[in-house]
């Protein structure tokens, strides 16, 4: 059975694979450690039979949600484990006064397009534009 419950440091292997086999950037240690010093509840992972086989962080900033870094192990997609993370990220969102979440999808992932407008979430036509303040590796 799956359960979804908070991130805890000894899922971080097991997160980092998960990361690294959906072809995502891992999140170091450091990063994540100042992430959990704000809105720890919206960093979830998915509970497979004692293994982590999904990850979901999300963040607030007060005015939006933001959606990040949802990964579903490939052994076991296609079985309702990203809708459920991302139910459950929704309903703390909700408990926190998030009126609207966003999220950031590359436009050639077509997996993730049809996921997330299966969830009910719109492409918009915005542009990201990023800056790294010191550090470029980042
Ligand atoms: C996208 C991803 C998180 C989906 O995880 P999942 O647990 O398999 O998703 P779910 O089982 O909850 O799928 C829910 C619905 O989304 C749609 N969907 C999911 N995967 C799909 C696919 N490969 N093709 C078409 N539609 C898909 C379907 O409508 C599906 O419902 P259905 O299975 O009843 O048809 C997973 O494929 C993944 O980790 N991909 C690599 C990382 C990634 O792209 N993350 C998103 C970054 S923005």
């Amino acid at each position: 059975m799956v359960q979804i419950r908070e991130f805890c440091w000894r899922d971080y292997d097991d997160v980092a694979a998960l990361w690294a086999a959906a072809g995502r950037d891992v999140l170091p240690r450091d990063e994540l450690t100042a992430k959990l010093t704000r809105d720890p509840q919206l960093f979830l992972v998915a509970e497979l039979d004692g293994a982590v086989a999904g990850v979901v962080l999300g963040t607030y900033d007060g005015r939006r949600g933001w959606i990040l870094r949802l990964a579903v192990d490939p052994a076991h997609r296609r079985r309702g484990i990203a809708t459920m993370l991302v139910g459950e990220l929704e309903a703390r969102f909700t408990a926190l006064g998030c009126p609207r979440v966003n999220l950031l999808v590359m436009p050639d992932s077509t997996t993730a397009l049809r996921f997330w407008q299966a969830l009910g979430y719109l492409p918009m036509p915005d542009v990201l534009c990023t800056k790294p303040m010191g550090d470029t590796s980042r």
